[in-house]
C-alpha cells in the first residue's frame, strides 16, 4: 500500500518504517497555510519550512538573513494547514552556531510556539553536540550535509560537494556522526549520486536527497522551484512539475484586461 493511505500521521517512527520497508519518502518545502494544506491533502510525507524562504519568499540572495521570528511565523502558518505530514522547521543561521545552550533554547522555542514535529540544522561533526543535546530533550533533529547554504561564504559557491576523496570521506563520516548523535534523518544536498547511495546504505536512519540522485530514501525539492515559479532558476536537479510563472502571468493579464474593459465584475459577481 502507498504511504498516503497507510499512515494517519507521519512521525519519525513512520519515516524509519518507510526506510525499513524500502518505501520512498516524498518531501517538499512550504512556507504558508494554503500551500501546506494542499500539499498535505496530496499526501506529501514531510513538509520542511526551509530557510530557503529567505530566497523564495523574501527575495534575498542567501539564506543568511532569515531570523528565528521568520521561521516561527512561517512554521505556525504551515502547521495550521497540516494534519498528516511531518512538519520540520529549519533552524536559521546563527540560531544554533554560537553554542549548545543557544541551539537548545531556539529549538525549544520553535517546538513550543509552532507545533512543528522536528527541527533541522546544517553541518556534520561541528554540530553533533547540538544534535545530541536537543534530541536528548525529546526534540527530533534532522541533519543536513553536503551543500549547506548557510556556509555559502565559506564555500564561495553553490557547486556540488563530495567530489574529492577528502570531501567524500568527510561526508560519509559526518553522516555517521549525525546518526550516532541522535538525528532521525539526514538531508543530503548536491552530492554525487554514488556517494549519496553509499551514505544511504551505511545509515540506519533515512536520507532525504536534493540533487543527490535516486539512491536516497526520499527526495525533497523547494516548492516554488518545482512549480516553475522562477523561470530563471532551473538547475539540473529541479524538475518542473508545473509552469506556474506562465500560468500566473496569464491569469494576472486576463484579470487586468477584464477590469479595464469593464468585463469584471458582472452582475452575477456582484451583490
Ligand atoms: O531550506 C531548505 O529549503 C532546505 C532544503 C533545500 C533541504 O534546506
Amino acid at each position: 500500500m502507498s504511504a498516503q493511505g497507510d499512515f494517519k500521521k507521519i512521525t519519525t517512527k513512520t519515516l524509519q518504517l518507510m526506510k525499513d520497508r524500502g518505501e520512498k519518502i516524498g518531501a517538499l518545502t512550504a512556507y504558508d497555510f494554503i500551500t501546506a494544506k494542499v500539499m498535505d491533502a496530496a499526501g506529501v510525507d514531510l513538509i520542511l519550512v526551509g530557510d530557503s524562504l529567505g530566497n523564495v519568499v523574501q527575495g534575498h540572495e542567501t539564506t543568511l538573513p532569515v531570523t528565528m521570528d521568520d521561521i516561527v511565523y512561517h512554521t505556525k502558518a504551515v502547521t495550521r494547514g497540516v494534519e498528516r505530514a511531518m512538519v520540520v522547521a529549519d533552524m536559521p543561521f546563527m540560531s544554533y552556531q554560537l553554542n549548545v545552550d543557544e541551539a537548545f533554547r531556539n529549538a525549544g522555542r520553535i517546538m513550543k510556539e509552532t507545533l512543528a514535529g522536528a527541527v533541522k540544522l546544517e553541518g556534520g561533526r561541528r554540530v553533533a553536540d547540538r544534535v545530541w543535546r536537543v534530541t536528548e530533550a525529546g526534540i527530533p533533529v534532522m541533519g543536513h550535509i553536503g551543500l549547506t547554504p548557510q556556509s555559502i561564504h565559506q564555500f564561495g559557491s553553490y557547486k556540488q560537494r563530495g567530489s574529492s576523496e577528502s570531501e567524500r570521506k568527510e561526508i560519509l563520516e559526518d553522516a555517521k556522526i549525525l546518526e550516532e548523535a541522535g538525528a532521525f534523518a539526514v538531508v543530503l544536498e548536491k552530492i554525487p549520486k554514488e556517494l549519496a547511495k553509499e551514505v544511504t546504505e551505511r545509515l540506519k536512519i533515512p536520507t532525504i536527497g536534493i540533487g543527490a540522485g535516486a539512491g536516497c530514501d526520499g527526495q525533497i525539492l523547494v516548492t516554488p522551484d518545482m512549480l516553475g515559479m522562477n523561470k530563471e532558476f532551473h538547475p539540473r536537479f529541479v524538475r518542473h512539475y508545473a509552469r506556474l510563472a506562465d500560468e500566473c502571468d496569464r491569469a494576472f493579464r486576463n484579470y487586468l484586461n477584464d477590469v479595464k474593459q469593464l468585463k469584471f465584475p458582472t452582475d452575477e459577481e456582484s451583490y
